[in-house]
């Protein structure tokens, strides 16, 4: 393993592995330190959806072969409230976009699939464990591998580490804002061996709470529940399951929802955060190690992508010509977009859920606002132009 280069990437997820791939195209070296194993981090279900400009991103560093060989191509979602479903149609709202279905461990894999052929340095079980000289021109990456503890010199550090990364702790405290939201509720996660019961993905608010109907592939269904903080996964059988997930679908008409064996269950808490500013002298932040969504708007995986690209650019900048301008407007361009998706993530949240305690008042509050967007192309193309994704600034 080197023991300097120009970029050291912290974490191989979405944001980490993105960005590397970028860097390698553009010719600048970089060294990505994960601190799990490969088919740890290969497995990790999370996020399934990529809007328009992720799935572009990927096409233009030659990572999309097989998301465009099995991605599954959405023109819209359903809204499902007091059993009726409305569907919002992304092409006609917002100008041709449209979203794909295609699982983050997918991704994922592809990313990785691409650095090891590349022969690009790419570290699994490398942990680090703190990052020096944040204000000086060379940072160094300290971190554990083969419990060895070993260094990487750098130009720039990118903390592609996630919520709970150690690079950011590198910022000093005094220069970071953090700004957070808790939600009084968690998603209970299953994957089923069943085809799913709807061609594009269904939001349901109910009386009981929360429910998302989404897909990994045409045999395999993704399905959450809204749950009370500190559930325990293991405390429900498949068949109560099946019966919450059929009570909260509940819609006039014929529709049926397919049952299945459940293959994988996990309860994720929501919460909102955002970290200021994204850069701090050498040290860069992407994707969740900057700021976090709740999952309810999408927004999370592609957030973390933009991060990549935009920082990516920068970086190709200050590699060409030795100027900063780029890498100078990197927080503040950033921020503007993470904002915009953290609003979104917190109004489709907040408008599908029921809080506990909730009053009939915000419960009749969050119908009229579901009645507004069947009933006007406007409010629709507001949600449509978010959920499809705005572009890239
Ligand atoms: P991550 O994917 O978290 O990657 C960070 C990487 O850094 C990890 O691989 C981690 O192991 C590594 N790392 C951490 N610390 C260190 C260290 N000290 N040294 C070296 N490596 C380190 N979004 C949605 O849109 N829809 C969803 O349904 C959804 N579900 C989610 C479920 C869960 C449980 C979580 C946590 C997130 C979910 N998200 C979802 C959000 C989405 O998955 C993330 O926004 C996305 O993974 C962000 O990518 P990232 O690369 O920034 O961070
Ligand atoms: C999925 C997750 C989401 O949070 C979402 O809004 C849509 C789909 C998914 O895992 O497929």
């Amino acid at each position: 393993m080197p023991s300097r280069t120009t970029v050291g990437v912290v974490g191989g997820g979405p944001a980490g592995l993105l960005l590397a791939r970028l860097l390698h195209q553009a010719g600048i070296d970089c060294v990505v330190l994960e601190s799990r194993d490969r088919g740890y981090v290969e497995q990790r279900q999370r996020a399934g959806i990529l809007e328009q400009g992720t799935v572009d991103a990927l096409r233009a560093c030659g990572a999309a072969e097989r998301l465009d060989a099995e991605g599954l191509v959405h023109d819209g979602i359903e809204l499902r409230w007091n059993r009726r479903g409305h569907r919002i149609d992304f092409p006609s709202l917002t100008g041709g976009r449209r979203v794909r279905v295609y699982a983050q461990t997918e991704l994922v894999k592809d990313l990785i699939a691409l650095r090891l052929a590349d022969g690009a340095p790419l570290l699994f079980d490398a942990r680090v464990t703190a990052v020096t000289g944040a204000d000086t021109d060379r940072p160094v990456v300290h971190y554990t591998h083969q419990g060895a503890e070993r260094s990487l010199h750098c130009d720039f550090v990118a903390g592609c580490d996630g919520f709970h990364g150690v690079v950011r702790t590198a910022i000093p405290a005094e220069e970071l804002r953090t700004f957070e939201r808790v939600y009084p509720y968690s998603w209970f996660g299953v994957l089923a061996d069943v085809p799913p019961s709807c061609d594009e993905l269904i939001y349901a608010h109910s009386p009981r709470g929360f429910a998302l109907h989404s897909m990994r592939s045409p045999a395999v269904s993704r399905l959450y529940l809204q749950v009370p903080n500190g559930t325990d996964p293991a405390a429900w059988t498949d068949g109560q399951i099946w019966d919450e997930l059929e009570a909260r679908f509940a819609v006039d008409g014929g529709w049926r929802l397919a049952r299945g064996p459940i293959t994988q269950r996990a309860v994720l808490p929501l919460r909102s955060a955002v970290t200021e500013p994204m850069r701090w002298g050498r040290v860069l932040l992407a994707g969740d190690a900057a700021h976090i969504v709740p999952p309810t708007g999408a927004k999370g995986l592609n957030l973390a992508a933009s991060d990549a690209v935009v920082l990516a650019r920068a970086l190709a900048q200050w590699a060409a010509t030795g100027t900063t301008a780029a890498l100078d407007a990197y927080s503040d361009a950033r921020l503007q977009a993470v904002w915009r998706a953290e609003h979104f993530s917190w109004f489709m949240t907040t408008t599908l859920h029921s809080a506990p305690g909730q009053s009939p008042f915000d419960t009749r509050l969050q119908l009229s606002q579901l009645d507004r967007i069947a009933a006007s192309p406007h409010a629709a193309a507001e949600l449509a132009e978010n959920y499809a994704g705005l572009p890239l600034v």
